[in-house]
């Protein structure tokens, strides 16, 4: 089946098997392996992106499912060579260490942020509550958003 969907600002227009998986359709055919798949049943979160604005577990959707949807992705943060402000504090916190959970991690915080500026630190741990990472203990990770959500 064809659909037509936007990725990071880009039109598509795909012929897709309709059992698909978005996980799949994002990684495989579109290259954009930044999406990483961790437990693949909506367990881990290392798979989330933005769909029209909300924080979605792509190996939970179906590639139908984002017909005339807009899909954010975390090769879509940085632009014009400029790592989005939560990249930049990622780094500057130490909030990565294998990395594996960082895109994921970054787009459920980018989600909130889009629609809440200046969370409370409450906030920020119920939109990383879906999120698992084995290596870092969470603390950079809140402190990485913290600063961004102080910057405006
Ligand atoms: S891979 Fe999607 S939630 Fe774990
Ligand atoms: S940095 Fe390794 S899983 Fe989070």
């Amino acid at each position: 089946m064809q659909i037509e969907f936007k990725v990071n600002g880009k039109s598509c227009s795909l012929d897709i098997c309709p059992t698909m998986r978005l996980i799949d359709l994002l990684r495989d055919e579109l290259g954009l392996t930044g999406t990483k798949e961790g437990c693949g049943e909506g367990e881990c979160g290392a798979c989330t992106v933005i769909i029209d604005g909300e924080a979605v577990n792509s190996c939970l959707v179906l590639a139908p499912q984002v017909r005339g949807k807009e899909i954010i992705t975390v090769e879509g943060l940085a632009g014009d060579g400029e790592l989005d402000s939560l990249q930049q504090k990622f780094i500057e916190h130490s909030a990565v260490e294998c990395g594996f959970c960082t895109p994921g991690m970054l787009m459920s915080a980018k989600a909130l942020l889009m629609k809440n500026p200046h969370p409370s630190e409450e906030e920020i741990r119920q939109a990383l509550a879906g999120n698992l990472c084995r290596c870092s203990g969470y603390s950079k990770i809140i402190e990485a958003v913290k600063d961004v959500a102080s910057l405006s």
